[in-house]
């Protein structure tokens, strides 16, 4: 029977593996579900919401929570990691920060995600190292971001079992459905590059290429980037691509407005946390659909059922290269098509990446891997290379200016430097 464990399982989003779980409950017998988190007060608010839920959904589980890191991971068969160090707090500095030089001040993407990264690797690297000790044989799933970077820090630094997801690998198949009406089991894609950072390609519908009416309508879900765009480059970039191809307008955009990201999820966070602390409250809170992230735990558990129940299944996967993306070393964490089952992960065939976006993958894996040196070492200097390498920054004045300015903003939570 399964030990599944929530490292972080103070975020929003914890209830939504526990429902997955219970939808899933024939084909995976779950014995214990471990709730960790290092903020007290939420793991209690969350521990209570997650048993009224549980009786709820009718699940039978034993749902426990602790503050004990290592009892949390002892025996664990799965981790799902979904932490945020240093809170909103810091995301929205990892936003505003870069904003004040009019670069894109992003959670994951620029400047702003390297500070994550630098935040939570060494976190990451200590859940991961722990589980070499006390779950060896267990899977570590990981939602923390920025995941390409988490996950190439774990799978180069240590010996711990990982499989790095994004919400965004089943994009595709949530637009399909969106504008098609056709269910996820019928649409198959090649997903290539990087997290945040992929051109999605050969859409096929029950095995067949979509039309080129199917093709625009799947498209014109993603909204982020111009249909003009998409067509000119005949793949459908990651949302993400946004911040590159529309750099300008999209600053703009965000400087306009009242709110960043961050302090918008502040606003959310408060009303979902209300919900869940409401003892009489057995349900998912309407707000979380607001979140970003949803959608995460079907992935997640469908992760579990292709490992545990050995089923073939399709996913797509932050993995190492290892020869995939032939322009990117092996050690390069890459997002593409895997097929997984008890075995483990194995990446597919990667199919040609349209020429135009070699350099802009290229260029951002460089970023990654010096900003991962940079987050392990507590090396100043590979920071500075690491921005440097980055598209969305390069400037050497720029570089100067913020990096000094990220680090004394973060100090509480950088002990590597
Ligand atoms: C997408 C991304 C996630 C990210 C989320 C942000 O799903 O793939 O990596 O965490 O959006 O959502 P939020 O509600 O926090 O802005
Ligand atoms: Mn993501």
């Amino acid at each position: 029977d399964i030990k599944f464990t929530i490292v972080g399982a103070g975020s929003s989003y914890t209830p939504e593996l526990l429902e997955e779980l219970s939808q899933r409950r024939e084909e995976l017998p779950v014995r214990e579900i471990m709730l960790y988190d290092i903020n007290e007060e939420r793991l209690d608010i969350m521990a209570g919401f997650c048993k009224r839920f549980a009786k709820h959904l009718g699940m039978e589980v034993d749902i426990k929570s602790t503050l004990d890191l290592d009892k949390a991971l002892y025996g664990a068969d799965f981790v799902d990691t979904q932490i945020r160090v240093g809170g909103n707090r810091q995301r929205v500095l990892d936003e505003k920060i870069p904003l004040k030089y009019h670069l894109v001040g992003q959670e994951t993407t620029g400047a702003g995600g390297m500070m994550k990264a630098m935040r939570t690797i060494p976190v990451m690297l200590d859940v991961a190292r722990k589980m070499e000790e006390l779950s060896p044989t267990g899977w570590l799933i990981n939602y923390t971001n920025p995941t390409g970077l988490v996950t190439e820090a774990v799978t180069r630094y240590t010996k711990a079992n990982i499989a790095g997801f994004c919400s965004g690998g089943i994009f595709p198949k949530m637009w399909a459905k969106r504008s098609l009406g056709i269910s996820y089991d019928r649409v198959q894609y090649d997903y290539a590059g990087l997290n945040h950072m992929n051109f999605i390609s050969n859409i096929t519908i029950d095995g067949r290429p979509v039309t080129e009416d199917e093709f625009l309508k799947i498209a014109g879900e993603n909204t982020d980037v111009d249909l003009e765009l998409v067509k000119l480059l005949g793949v459908i970039p990651s949302p993400y691509l946004q911040y590159y191809y529309h750099t300008t307008e999209k600053v703009n955009k965000i400087l306009s407005r009242p709110r960043t990201r961050g302090e918008e999820v502040m606003l959310l966070e408060k009303e979902v946390y209300d919900a869940y602390a409401d003892q009489n409250n057995f349900l998912k809170p309407a707000a979380l659909s607001k979140r970003g992230g949803g959608g995460y735990s079907e992935v997640a558990i469908g992760f579990v059922n292709a490992i545990y129940n050995n089923i073939d299944t399709a996913m797509v996967v932050n993995v190492p290269n290892n020869g995939a993306i032939k322009f990117l070393p092996d050690t390069a964490v890459v997002e593409i098509g895997c097929l997984v089952n008890k075995r483990g992960i194995s990446p597919l065939n990667v199919a040609n990446i349209p020429e135009m976006c070699w350099g802009l993958i290229s260029a951002v894996k460089n970023y990654e891997q010096l900003a991962v040196e940079s987050a392990v070492e507590g090396n100043v200097r590979k920071a500075k290379l690491a921005l440097l390498a980055h598209p969305l920054v390069r400037e050497y004045d720029l570089v100067e200016k913020l990096i000094p300015e990220l680090l004394e903003a973060n100090k509480m939570y950088l002990p590597q430097f």
